[in-house]
């Protein structure tokens, strides 16, 4: 009985891991200090990894708008922000290491 229950729990743990972004969380952790917190540095705009859920980080990206306008190429090229939104995701609240080091 507990080997099953150790399976389901690596089975639940593994599911999500599998559907993550498939960039680079260090060089994301790079570009999001270089490209995003110039802006999102202090006060009521400050952003972490902590500031959404993996799912909202998911859904913004998905947009692809920022400010109503297109992410890319304004903010960062295709790739960052692959990268960006793999490190976001990988340390969302929600997520399995949350971050609030961004930068
Ligand atoms: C030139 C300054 C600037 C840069 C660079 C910038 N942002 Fe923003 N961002 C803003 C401002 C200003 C707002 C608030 C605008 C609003 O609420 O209409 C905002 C809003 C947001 C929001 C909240 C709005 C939403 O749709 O959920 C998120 C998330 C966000 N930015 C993420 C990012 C990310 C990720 C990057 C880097 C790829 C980035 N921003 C780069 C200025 C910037």
């Amino acid at each position: 009985m507990k080997v099953l229950s150790i399976l389901t729990a690596a089975a639940l743990l593994a599911l999500p891991l599998s559907a993550e972004p498939k960039g680079s969380d260090t060089k994301g952790k790079f570009y999001f200090k270089k490209q995003c917190k110039t802006c999102h540095e202090k006060g009521a705009a400050a952003l972490t990894p902590l500031s959404r859920t993996q799912a909202q980080w998911r859904k913004f990206f998905d947009a692809g708008k920022h400010k109503g306008e297109a992410m890319a190429p304004k903010l960062a090229t295709p790739e960052q922000l692959l990268d960006i939104k793999t490190f976001l995701i990988n340390h969302a609240s929600d997520s399995p290491q949350p971050e609030t080091c961004g930068g």
